[in-house]
């Protein structure tokens, strides 16, 4: 059985203040929903202090990216996955799809962050999914696998069963649009079917693969009632405690 993970990624939101007041009024919330695994990424400049203080309770904490770098370095900017682990996270989301159209983030980059991610013994949160025009021009499926490919190349089976897959179709991102829990299959499925013909049955069988684009607590329900669907990524919906707390308590 794959344990279900949901994900608040709270993108660049939220003053140090802030953060630490959410997660406080999160923290008890949450504190019963031994049914999944629970995660929320501040900004950088927040994650030692949220950290800290959500210490012994059941709340993770993950970075929003990572450098593809592992050692120290003349990297202006730049942050390690060990530095991340340095302060208390677990996890790192690499490539979320704002960081692929406005940042530059290609499969090749993330690839060398999900390994640095691996090296530094945090646990990388890949994101993929297709543009509107990708899935109206009927290419969604061909587009999620070049970036499966590439953003996994060359991984081993026992790095794989370390990652998290999130699928989050670009044009249900942040539209209040969501994908319709059969399109969520439909995809998730395929996924796991490519997992399985690069790295075989038990790691495709093992990895959770999560949905991400606008999940709120009024669809999160029936997007985990899908069979290959194995938790959620959320964006707007994770910023206030109540809203998030009700995703993570969906059953
Ligand atoms: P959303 O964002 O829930 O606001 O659509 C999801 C994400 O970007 O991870």
């Amino acid at each position: 059985m794959r344990k279900p993970v949901i994900a608040g990624n709270w993108k660049m939101y939220k003053l140090l203040d802030e953060a630490v007041q959410t997660a406080l009024a999160l923290k008890p919330l949450v504190a019963n929903a031994n049914h999944c695994d629970v995660i929320i990424a501040p900004v950088f400049t927040a994650l030692k202090t949220v950290a800290d203080r959500l210490e012994g309770s059941n709340l993770r904490v993950s970075g929003q990216d990572c450098s593809t770098q592992s050692d120290f370095g003349a990297h202006t900017g730049e942050v390690t996955a060990g530095m991340l682990k340095d302060v208390g996270c677990q996890y790192v989301i690499i490539a979320h799809s704002e960081r692929r159209q406005f940042y530059a983030e290609t499969d090749e980059s993330a690839n060398r962050k999900v390994r640095a991610a691996l090296v530094a013994g945090i646990r990388p949160i890949y994101c993929i999914g297709e543009l509107l025009s990708e899935r109206e021009a009927g290419r969604a499926e061909s587009v999620v696998e070049t970036q499966l490919n590439g953003g996994l190349q060359g991984l081993t089976p026992a790095d794989m069963e370390r990652i998290i897959i999130a699928y989050e179709p670009v044009w249900a991102i942040g539209t209040g649009k969501t994908a319709t829990p059969e399109q969520a299959q439909e995809m998730h499925g395929y996924i796991r079917h490519k997992v399985e013909e690069s790295h075989g049955k038990s790691v495709a069988d093992s990895m959770r693969i999560l949905y991400g684009g606008s999940v709120k607590p009024e669809n999160i329900a029936e997007l985990m009632a899908q069979p290959d669907v194995d938790g959620a990524l959320v964006g707007g919906a994770s910023l206030e405690a109540d809203s998030f707390s009700k995703i993570v308590n969906y059953k």
